[in-house]
């Protein structure tokens, strides 16, 4: 009997030695070390590195993987003017997912698919995918361009692109953990479509491609953008039991809960919330904070009992803003942080692939006669 089971729930559908889950008692490790430990100790390129290498890097390995990232802060010749000529109303997922596809057009060998030729392809996309978002934002602003500044690590460089000043040190750390909290994830959406992409023997930028569009979903990572929304419609923390009570009534889903494979406290979450609340003191955000936490109480009150609990999308919506991300910022962030896994996946198919090519159960008519148009 062939196995159906909608939206692949249950499914297993690859091997990965890059990220641990268990759902249940809200685990969450990277090759094996949790991800507070990281949080707390390790930094985004770093992370990296062990998604890609399966161990941390000793600090010659990771100066030498600092070094390859930031010769890639500068974009290839002409996608500075490609991007320049580009619609500045466009939405900034759209933008990314269109030009980490273009960046394959400035690359000599796009479809270089042994290990080594991978990893250019993906250190290529992680060194370019911030400076990409950043010019647009600016250019879009109207605002002059702000080169990059190779002294700076991803998180303080992005910052300091888009902002055109040097973030301080906490603020810089909280974007660090921001992208190592989000850089991988089992196989979520986004990574499975990496790899399905992947498993045709396609290239590293289609995959990524494909994984960006899937990311923008609001089931996916669009669901930070959709918190924020939700959180400045809420007028004040008094306002939040109606409004999510509303929302229940009205079967709606709220942003930032539940998940597939969660059915507790998402770990992420956890030490979001943390990096939140501190960010939110030091730049006068708590009103907003303690509107999470309100909307938090009622949904830990009427879902818990199902297993919905807050996931990664929740507290990082005021964790980016406390960090002066623009709102439709917040999933492209997301983007810069997963093609750290996305591309670890990649690598991890292509050493041992298989062509993804599922069954479907055909339910639709049989034996049908062809009807000339005349006779419709
Ligand atoms: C993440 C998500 C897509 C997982 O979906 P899933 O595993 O397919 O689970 P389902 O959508 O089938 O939900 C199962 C049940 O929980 C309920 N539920 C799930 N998430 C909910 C939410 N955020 N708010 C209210 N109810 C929710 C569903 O209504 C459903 O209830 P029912 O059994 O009475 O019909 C889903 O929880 C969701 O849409 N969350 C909001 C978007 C989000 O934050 N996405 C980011 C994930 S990291």
């Amino acid at each position: 009997m062939p196995l159906t089971a909608k939206g692949l729930e249950g499914v297993v559908a690859a091997e990965t030695k890059l990220s641990f889950i268990d759902g249940e008692k809200g685990v969450l490790e990277y090759v094996g070390i949790p991800i507070g430990e990281l949080a707390e100790s390790s930094t985004f390129e770093e992370t990296v590195f062990l998604l890609w290498n399966g161990r941390l890097p000793t600090p010659a390995e990771l100066a030498d993987f600092n070094e390859q990232i930031r010769d890639r802060y500068e974009l290839p010749a002409g996608m500075e003017q490609r991007l320049l000529s580009l619609p500045r109303d466009a939405k900034p997922m759209h933008m990314i997912r269109t030009m980490v596809s273009a960046l394959s057009m400035h690359d000599t060998n796009p479809d270089a698919n042994d290990q080594a030729g991978l990893r250019r392809r993906a250190l290529n996309i992680l060194g370019h995918v911030p400076t990409l978002l950043a010019f647009f934002h600016r250019y879009r602003m109207g605002l002059p361009l702000v080169k990059p500044d190779r002294s700076l690590s991803i998180a303080a460089n992005f910052l300091y692109m888009l902002n055109g000043r040097k973030p301080t040190d906490t603020m810089a750390r909280a974007m660090d953990i921001c992208l190592i909290l989000h850089a991988d994830h089992g196989l979520n959406n986004s990574t499975f479509s990496a790899r399905c992409v992947m498993s045709t023997e396609s290239d590293m930028y289609s995959a990524i491609t494909a994984a960006i569009g899937s990311l923008k979903g609001p089931l996916h990572g669009g669901a930070n953008e959709g918190v924020m929304v939700m959180l400045n419609e809420i007028p004040s923390v008094a306002d939040c039991e109606k409004y999510i009570q509303n929302k229940l009534e009205k079967k709606a889903k709220i942003p930032g809960f539940g998940h597939r494979i969660y059915k507790s406290y998402d770990p992420r979450a956890t030490h979001l919330q943390v990096l939140a609340k501190k960010l939110a003191q030091d730049t006068g955000n708590m009103p907003l904070y303690e509107k999470s936490k309100a909307i938090e109480e009622v949904m830990l009150r009427e879902k818990a009992a199902k297993g919905i609990y807050p996931n990664v999308d929740f507290f990082s919506a005021t964790t980016y803003h406390c960090i002066g991300l623009p709102l439709d910022l917040f999933t492209p962030t997301f983007v810069i942080a997963r093609v750290g896994g996305w591309a670890g996946h990649v690598l991890e198919q292509m050493a041992n692939n298989r062509l993804y090519r599922p069954d479907v159960d055909y339910t639709g008519p049989r034996d049908v006669r062809y009807t000339p148009a005349t006779k419709r």
